[in-house]
């Protein structure tokens, strides 16, 4: 087999570790890529960007399987281009990818099929956004209507955060065109859960929970990031939270992609607040989730190849997943400056033996580069989650780079 992997994170680069595991595929083109694929001797990255030529490539190498990695493509309907053009691709259609895609659009979504999750009133206009955070108890949580990097949810604690929140979005449009329609929504005090799963659009199959930790700083202080460590399983995630989240989000969750016949063979990753009144769905994304792909998917004892196989064929239901009884942790090291500036271009000295995923990392005459926020994740499996903890951060000691910065607290502070 062929397969042509889109993106270049960490998230890409543990995809396609996975998959070089299936005896069947014998080579794996990246695009981008990034300097982890480049050192991958199965691997190719290849610099071609854009649906169109995307498709053209994968035509003209005859690639077997696409597997796509972030957002944006899924939302601009690159599955609905590759499917007319016979070519085989995992991932939801462009109306599907909507759950992300837009947040009132998966809102609505979630209230025609009773799926929980926190109450909330959409704006179009500005002037009737000021005037009802007059009138809401605080803290309230702001979010863009359409994709925004990451960036696009404020968590506001007073009127004049909440102000400036919308005045940025909505009038300085500062994510062009995203954050001309807002939501302004009920903020949920709680623990976070991301339960990635796939789907055949007949069943959903949920992973191995995981925990992100979003913000910078330890003791989840500062500024959110793209997510600077995780660990799988969750430990919040407990059987009754399970039983919960199965009734009251996946159920009818299931119900609403066969009543609006989506076209969904691809991952649905729910990112859930467990709270003192049960769980509730904060949000849908249709991809991956970075950085639990990495602490995920080297937990899978399945053949990623053969359950994406199943999806796509619509036989999800007679595959058997199954998973380490294990435990995995991540810690990303990051540039000095994320998530704000940084600089790029420094020499990564790393031992060829660490556990790890690259990210912002590019491979050039013989060296590893920074070229990102997020630069590369180590990572361990263990039989308990403390010694995945520690075992992840002692790789991470042999990874030494200008301004190198890490979390101390990952998977630590439960
Ligand atoms: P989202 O993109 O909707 O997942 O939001 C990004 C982050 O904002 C989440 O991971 C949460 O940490 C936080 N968040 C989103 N919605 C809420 C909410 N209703 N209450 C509290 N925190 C929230
Ligand atoms: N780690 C959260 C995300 O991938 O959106």
């Amino acid at each position: 087999m062929k397969i042509l992997i889109i993106g270049n994170g960490g998230r890409e680069h543990a995809i396609a570790c996975k998959i070089s595991e299936n005896k069947n595929v014998e080579k794996i083109y990246c695009a981008p890529g990034n300097g982890g694929t480049a050192l991958m001797d199965i691997c190719e990255n290849i610099n071609i960007m854009g649906i169109d030529k995307l498709k053209d490539f994968a035509l003209k190498e005859q690639i077997d399987l696409t597997i796509v990695g972030p957002e944006g493509e899924l939302v601009d309907g690159i599955v609905d281009v590759f499917k007319k053009n016979g070519l085989k691709i995992f991932g939801p259609d462009k109306k599907a990818s909507m759950l992300e895609g837009s947040k009132t659009f998966s809102k609505e979504f979630m209230d025609r099929y009773g799926v929980k999750t926190a109450e909330y009133k959409t704006f179009l206009n500005a002037d009737d956004a000021f005037n009802y955070i007059n009138t809401c108890s605080y803290p309230v949580v702001i979010k863009a209507d359409g994709l925004a990097n990451g960036k696009g949810v404020s968590i506001c604690n007073n009127y004049k955060e909440a102000e400036e929140t919308i005045k940025k979005f909505m009038i300085d449009d500062i994510f062009k065109g995203s954050g001309k329609k807002i939501i302004i929504e009920e903020f949920l005090e709680g623990i976070e859960a991301s339960i990635l799963s796939i789907t055949d659009g007949k069943i959903i199959v949920p992973f191995i929970s995981a925990k992100d930790h979003k913000q910078i700083y330890d003791e989840n202080k500062g500024p959110n990031t793209g997510g600077m460590g995780a660990i799988a399983p969750n430990p919040y995630v407990t059987y009754e939270v399970l039983e919960d989240f199965n009734e009251n989000i996946l159920k009818p969750t299931l119900e609403g992609i066969k009543k609006e016949e989506f076209d969904y063979r691809g991952i649905i990753f729910f990112g859930v607040m467990i709270t003192k009144k049960g769980v509730y769905l904060l949000e849908y994304n249709v991809r991956l989730g970075d950085p639990e792909t990495q602490v995920v998917l080297p937990l899978m004892d399945s053949d990623l190849v053969e359950l994406i196989k199943a999806s796509l064929n619509k036989e999800l239901s007679s595959f058997d997943l199954k998973w380490k009884n294990a435990y995995s942790c991540c810690v990303v090291a990051v540039s000095e400056g994320y998530p704000g500036n940084y600089k790029k271009g420094f020499k990564i000295n790393i031992d060829k033996k660490v556990n790890s995923f690259i990210a912002g990392a590019t491979f050039k005459e013989g060296d590893l580069l920074t070229n990102g926020g997020r630069i590369i994740c180590t990572y361990a499996i263990e039989n308990n989650l403390a010694d995945s903890i520690d075992k992840a951060y002692k790789e991470m000691d042999k990874v030494h780079f200008h301004g190198m910065y890490f979390r101390k607290d990952i998977g630590k502070q439960y």
